[in-house]
Order: C-alpha cells, then structure tokens, then sequence
C-alpha cells in the first residue's frame, strides 16, 4: 500500500483495524520471549496501538515507526505525552518517556535508527502489506535485527477472494518462506476470530483465524 493511502484513513478516520483494548495475544505470550527487563522493543508500522504503552508498563523501552504525523501526534495527546521532537536525518524523531517515535518510513529504517532491540512486536504490521511488499518487509525487518531478536507475531488468515485487503490474508506456508531463511520459526497457537470480528464479517468473511508466532533471529 502506497503512503498515501495511510494518509487517507488516518485523515477520514477509517480505522477500522485500532484496537482500544491492548491486545489480547501479546497479553498471553510475551512473557514466553523471556526478554530482559530493560530490554528495548520495537513496534514497526505501530499506529497510535496501546500496546506500546503496554509494553512500557511491563519494563521495556519502546520504539515505533509510523509514517504519519496525524497518528503520532493524536497518540500523544491522547495518552497525555509531552513528546519532544527532534529532526533526524530520514525520520522526526518524537520522544516522551520510555517511547520512541520515529515519523517516516519503515522501509527507510537503519539499525541506527532503532538502537539495539532485543524483541519485536508484529500485530497488523505484515498483514497490512500486499504480497509484493511482504517478502521485502520480512528481509528488511531482518536485516535490522542482531542475531537473537525475539519477534512476536499475529498473522491472518481467511478465504480468497472473501475480501480484498488489508488486512491481507497471509498463509503459514508464506511465514515459513518469508521468515525462514533469517529466523527460526515456532507456530504458538492459531485461534477463530470470526465472532470477534463483526467489521470483518461484514465485509464478507466466513472464515477467519488469526496465527500467533515465534521467531528468532539466526
Ligand atoms: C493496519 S495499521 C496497524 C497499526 C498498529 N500496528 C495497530 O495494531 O494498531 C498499519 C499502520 O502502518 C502505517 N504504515 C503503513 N505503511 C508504513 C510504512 N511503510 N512505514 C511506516 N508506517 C507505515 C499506517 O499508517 C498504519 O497506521
């Protein structure tokens, strides 16, 4: 999905995929990463989700990208952060606390720009992606990873041609093709989201479970 298309539902408000509960698998099974307390986690294509503030409240340092202004602006205010800003070179930089913002593009992110993170956060990240950009998502993401990075990860899966996306429909088949050549890949549990789901059963779906994974970089 091109940058402006974002742009447009933040500006309308069409966003449909913003949980106002912090969400219910990383609850579950971020304690199975066993990160240290301390440890830095990064959020990537993060919105304004309350699970960053979640994340804080369990010890971590956090750090998103998202590539719109509007979003990281409401965040703040709607969380009451007094962010400083700071221009950087490919992102502004906005900080409060234990949260790091970066405003620009995933694609553009160095490890640089991230600090050393030793965990990973992915809930409608990659499966906001069309397939064409989530093999390129996958190596990037890897390529800003030490050896080690523990990555929590929710995918989505449901009929062809049920809907049109996002959020895509991504197979266990295509995790393991993305992901394997960089991390070792565990499948935690894969659960029917279909009666949580009424947007998504609106727009069609009959079918709907969502998968949860582990995966560590080699
Ligand atoms: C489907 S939303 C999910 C947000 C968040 N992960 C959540 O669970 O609420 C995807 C977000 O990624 C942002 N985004 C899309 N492409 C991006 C990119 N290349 N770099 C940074 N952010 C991006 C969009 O603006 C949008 O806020």
């Amino acid at each position: 999905m091109e940058s402006d298309f974002w742009q447009q539902r933040w500006r309308e408000q069409r966003i449909g995929w913003h949980q106002p509960k912090v969400n219910a698998w990383l609850r579950e099974y971020w304690a199975s990463l066993e990160l240290p307390p301390g440890s830095r986690v990064f959020v990537p294509l993060c919105g304004k989700s309350l699970d960053m503030l979640w994340l804080v409240r369990q010890g971590h340092e956090v750090v998103g990208v998202e590539l719109s202004p509007l979003v990281l602006a409401a965040f703040c205010e709607e969380q009451g952060l007094q962010a400083e800003q700071q221009e950087e070179e490919r992102f502004v930089r906005h900080h409060a606390q234990c949260i790091h913002l970066l405003e620009g593009d995933f694609f553009h992110l160095r490890p640089s720009d991230l600090g050393k993170v030793q965990g990973v956060w992915d809930r409608a990240a990659l499966v906001a992606l069309p397939e064409p950009m989530r093999g390129e998502y996958a190596r990037h993401l890897a390529s800003l990873l030490d050896p080690g990075t523990q990555v929590l990860l929710v995918t989505m899966e449901y009929p062809a041609g049920e809907m049109e996306g996002p959020p895509f429909s991504v197979s266990a088949a295509e995790v393991q093709e993305i992901f394997g050549g960089a991390f070792h890949v565990k499948l935690l549990e894969t659960g029917d989201m279909l009666a949580g789901n009424p947007s998504l059963r609106e727009r069609g779906l009959n079918r709907l479970v969502e998968q949860v994974w582990q995966l560590r970089r080699f």
